[in-house]
């Protein structure tokens, strides 16, 4: 029987990729999204807003009872949320916060219990260079983002004793939908100019990170996250020098 993962925010962008990339190694997938999703032998697409605890749970119950078991989770799903700290309102906060930290908590409660039970599996939650790096409109969407480090490095010591590794990855600059119409002209070309790696990264490159660490490729490592950015963390990039 082939291994499964779940996914969130499947339908799309870094989610999409990693789909795909589980995919090509022969593995089932249960992709979570609130958008409709192609079905296949291996895919399970389900409908679930990852900050509703209730449809989290419905979804995962699908995935077990078409699948058996969850070998790996992939806390993806997240919305950006370009706002300055004082014009950001009440209901962006609320909703920033539910999706991003509410939905790795549901879905992280939802899927280790399985996990627990068999003695093995691996989370990974993607995070943001933004968890580290200040910006100048994202403040709100950067505090969702460190909250998922410190929750994953929690994780990894509650949970290492059942077997269960929990780690993040914190992608940099990606082409998705989330920041392709901001990755343009010359604000692309500045940003280019000061990676160290002088471009910006395609959504597989991220995917093949958080597969290797999902599929425990990269052993005995917990708690830890890994920034597949390019060297945006270790550059002189500054947000807000490049001109929204
Ligand atoms: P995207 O906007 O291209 O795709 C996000 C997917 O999540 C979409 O399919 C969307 O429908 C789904 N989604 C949104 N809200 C949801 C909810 N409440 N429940 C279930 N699914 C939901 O975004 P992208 O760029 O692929 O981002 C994926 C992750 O990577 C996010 O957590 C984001 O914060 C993170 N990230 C992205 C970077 C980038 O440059 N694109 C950089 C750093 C981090």
């Amino acid at each position: 029987m082939s291994k499964v993962v779940v996914v969130t925010g499947a339908a799309k962008g870094i989610g999409a990729a990693i789909v795909q990339r589980f995919l090509a190694d022969g593995w089932s997938v249960g992709a979570l999204d609130i958008c409709a999703q192609e079905g296949g032998d291996r895919v399970l697409p389900l409908i679930a807003d990852v900050s509703n605890r209730a449809e989290v749970d419905t979804a995962v119950d699908a995935v077990i009872a078409r699948f058996g078991q969850i070998d790996a989770l992939v806390n993806n799903a997240g919305i950006i949320l370009r706002a300055r700290v004082l014009d950001t309102t009440e209901e962006d906060f609320e909703r920033t916060w539910r999706v991003n930290v509410g939905g790795v908590f549901h879905c992280t409660q939802a899927v280790a219990p399985y996990m627990v039970a068999r003695g093995e599996g691996h989370i990974v939650n993607i995070s943001s260079g933004h968890a580290l790096i200040g910006g100048y409109d994202r403040a709100v969407y950067a505090m969702t983002k460190a909250a998922i480090e410190a929750f994953t490095r929690n994780c990894a010591r509650e949970l290492g004793g059942s077997g269960i590794l929990v780690n993040a990855v914190s992608p940099g600059f990606t082409y998705t939908e989330m920041s392709r119409e901001s990755l343009v002209g010359e604000r692309k070309a500045r940003v280019e100019k000061r990676l160290p790696i002088r471009r910006i990264a395609e959504a597989s490159e991220v995917a093949e990170s958080v597969f290797n660490l999902a599929t425990g490729k990269i052993p005995y490592m917990t708690g830890h996250v890994l920034r597949v950015d390019g060297g945006w963390s270790n550059s002189d990039v500054d947000y807000g020098q490049l001109g929204n």
